[in-house]
């Protein structure tokens, strides 16, 4: 059993001497104006709360874009702040990008080319070569920040995600001394629906000069060996799950992420959730005897339209309902700056004022939706009021809401409704699992979840709960740091660029059974 001790131990004694760097385009603290004050927030990232034991242990350093109005002021003249703020175990080196850069690499390429390229919502990527030249040049930026960083030393470098594709290849090529994992928070699609890319060679090249390039889910592997096979000059070999180029290899592997299990389950369960629950309960008022809950960033990919109309099929087909039932629905505003983002924005609006008109009888209406960011304690205290959780992504790499759901629910109550096409649905079974682009089973799911008797919500409950703290956050960082301490540094004599030899294989065994069926 992974604990964060055990994690610490990891870190503490194979790591030593040797400098631990994680690059994310989000920071995980954000210094912001409220008025003349300034205040710390913690953005709404999944990857970011993932990160924390990891850093927290390492005590290293975490560089990533000075996103918050309030984080220059923050920063001492090399562009690094201890964190967290209260009690800081470790840097943040904080990377500053223009307007342009922002708008290129973040807004235009990763997010509106990347982004629903990957999740495959039907939402059509765009792409602009503008868009591509300032991911090229932002990739070359923070590539310089981790050298400075690593100042010729021997250091892991740890990389976030889709927005830095083109990095690990840079650094490889800058200083062989380095050793480079990427790991891949959100789906890789099959490989036809990959080629609509339009600079995919020198993408996958530059994923390519990882060491370990880890998924959440063997699946994903798997799409990414045959993208590159179709695609590049390259050795793959799908026994290994290891790619050759030009004489270097890259092991990819799944590493399913997740949450403290521990931890959330003794915040959510804290006095102050305690206290949280009965301002809900005051909030949604006598009538409400039933609740669902949906709470994540306001984005296309998490199926909320079908959601809002399943509770509106709900209704139509069960009237015991009516009058009785809440569906609350917490979207933090996201992206805003993209138009697909206030198109569903506008969109999620309009239903929910449509839905409420509908159903609004003598002061009740069936949706509570709050467009805003709402703290731990409150979100923790929600999910414990709920009879049943919807997390209807239409596609997702795995989705830690559904996690932190379940480990709130130290009751062995409530109910996880789950898209099928979340990288959690392979891990939970006992969730109701569902098509989330068919609202009417969503509505159904919905039913049966009204409807379950206490002992089967018990029963499925303790067996997630237990899915869940087994497989917890730390053996997803544990598992990686153990497969990053495979690689050995080179030789100063061979340290000049040149590439190595595999020996990842031999404890990085390439799937665990539960994804092998995918
Ligand atoms: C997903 C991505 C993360 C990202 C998060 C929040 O979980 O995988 O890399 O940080 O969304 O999105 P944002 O664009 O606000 O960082």
């Amino acid at each position: 059993m992974w604990t964060r001790d055990a994690l610490r131990d990891l870190i503490r004694t194979k790591m030593q001497g040797v400098k631990f760097i994680v690059v994310a385009n989000r920071e995980p603290f954000i210094h912001r104006y409220d008025g003349d004050r300034i205040v710390v927030q913690k953005p709404a990232s999944g990857m970011a709360t993932a990160l924390d034991p990891i850093m927290d242990a390492s005590g290293g350093t975490w560089i990533a874009h000075g996103s918050g109005d309030a984080d220059r002021e923050a920063v001492d003249e090399f562009d690094r702040v201890r964190v967290p703020p209260d009690d800081p175990t470790y840097t943040l080196r904080r990377v500053w990008l223009t307007k342009e850069e922002e708008k290129g690499f973040y807004y235009g390429l990763a997010n509106e080319g990347l982004w629903p390229l990957c999740h495959v919502t039907f939402t059509p990527p765009v792409f602009r070569p503008t868009d591509w030249d300032m991911y090229r040049a932002v990739n070359r930026k923070f590539a310089d920040a981790v050298l400075a960083e690593a100042a010729g030393e021997p250091a892991f470098v740890f990389i976030q995600d889709y927005h830095f594709c083109l990095l690990p290849r840079l650094l490889k090529e800058a200083n062989a001394n380095l050793i480079v994992a990427q790991f891949w928070h959100i789906p890789w699609p099959n490989r036809e629906v990959f080629r609509v890319f339009p600079w995919q060679e020198e993408l996958l090249h530059g994923l390519l000069g990882n060491d370990l390039l880890g998924f959440h889910i063997r699946h994903h592997c798997l799409n990414f060996l045959e993208t590159v096979d179709r695609t590049l000059e390259a050795k793959v070999d799908t026994e290994r799950f290891e790619i050759t180029r030009g004489g270097r290899a890259t092991t990819v592997r799944p590493f399913p992420i997740s949450i403290d299990a521990d931890e959330h389950a003794a915040h959510a369960n804290s006095p102050a959730a305690d206290e949280a629950m009965v301002r809900w309960k005051r909030r949604l008022g006598k009538r409400t005897e039933l609740v669902g809950v949906g709470i994540e960033r306001l984005d296309y990919t998490k199926g909320i339209p079908q959601r809002l109309l399943a509770v509106d099929h709900l209704l139509d087909t069960t009237p015991d309902l009516r009058g009785k039932f809440k569906f609350v629905q917490v979207a933090v505003p996201s992206r805003s700056q993209v138009p697909a983002y206030s198109r569903l924005e506008d969109e999620v609006e309009g239903l929910v004022a449509d839905i409420n008109y509908k159903w609004r009888d003598r002061g009740w209406e069936p949706i509570l939706f709050l467009k805003e960011h709402q703290g731990p304690t409150d979100m923790a205290a929600l999910h414990r009021l709920a009879r049943f959780c919807v997390v209807s992504s239409l596609h997702d790499g795995m989705n830690l809401v559904a996690k932190e759901f379940v480990a709130s629910r130290a009751d062995d109550d409530g109910v996880l409704i789950l898209s099928r096409f979340t990288g959690a649905a392979r891990e939970l079974p006992d969730a109701l699992l569902v098509n989330p682009f068919a609202p009417h089973e969503i509505a159904d799911a919905m039913k049966q979840a009204a409807d379950m008797p206490a002992d089967e919500r018990a029963k499925r409950m303790r067996r997630m709960r237990q899915q869940v703290a087994e497989n917890n956050v730390y053996r997803w960082a544990g598992k990686i740091l153990s497969g990053l301490l495979k690689f050995d540094f080179p030789e100063p004599a061979e340290a000049g660029g040149r590439g190595r030899d595999s020996k990842a294989d031999d404890v990085l065994v390439p799937a665990p059974d539960l994804y092998a069926r995918v």
